[in-house]
């Protein structure tokens, strides 16, 4: 529902000359502007799975449009390492609100995408599979890469530092802040990885 992210994908769309075959509709995934069973298949990819409420209506949206025997499957991030080396400051950061989001304490486990099954199950859909997929980064990093490192830990733990004590906010500056000299991203042994994770069903006959 972004009109700028929309107009991005056009764009990449026409540069790689599908602007035939690709359309883009503007459109709120919980109230799809399609009738019902038109599509083989659906999927989301990276939005349904960061709500903090059960994603309904979303998945049952999704699931709507999709042809008896389609598919639909929701694709979400679900892990990171960033800060190679300092597993305890990361794991600190990883339990503050900003962290956990879009999960927060108190929540339902049923509400965490990793538990993104009982959803399917609970809307009937039926064959659920699951795969997970890695990316890596790591030095010499790329600047396409290293661009979007520095966005993603530039963003990553907004709030974060007010959790943290003294120590571990020094070491946090220190180490994830574009202009310290000892910026994480300048490590020449810099490593990362994230993880996206794929829940997938059928809608039934
Ligand atoms: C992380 S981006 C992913 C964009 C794209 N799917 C991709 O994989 O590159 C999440 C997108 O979900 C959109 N979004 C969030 N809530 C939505 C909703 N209720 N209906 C439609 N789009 C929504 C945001 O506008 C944003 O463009």
């Amino acid at each position: 529902m972004s009109a700028p992210l929309l107009a991005r994908g056009v764009e990449l769309a026409r540069d790689a000359g599908l602007a035939e075959r690709v359309s883009f509709e503007r459109g709120d995934v919980n109230d799809l502007p399609f009738e019902d069973d038109v599509f083989d298949w659906a999927w989301s990819a990276d939005c349904v799975g960061y709500y903090r409420e059960a994603p309904f209506p979303a998945l049952r949206e999704l699931a709507r449009v999709v042809k008896p025997r389609g598919t639909v499957a929701l694709l979400a991030w679900s892990s990171e390492q960033l800060l190679p080396g300092y597993p305890e400051l990361e794991a600190r950061l990883k339990a503050t609100a900003a962290g956990l989001a879009p999960f927060a304490r108190g929540m339902p486990p049923s509400r965490h995408f990793s538990r993104a099954l009982e959803w399917f199950g609970e809307l009937g859909l039926e064959e659920a599979g699951i795969s997970t997929f890695a990316g890596d980064a790591h030095a010499p990093l790329t600047d396409e890469f290293r661009e979007a490192l520095t966005a993603l830990l530039e963003m990553r733990w907004p709030g974060a530092e007010e959790e943290l004590t003294a120590e571990e906010r020094a070491e946090f500056k220190r180490l994830a802040y574009a202009a310290s000299p000892d910026f994480v991203l300048n490590d020449p042994a810099y490593y990362a990885f994230f993880t996206y994770s794929m829940f997938w069903g059928k809608v039934p006959a």
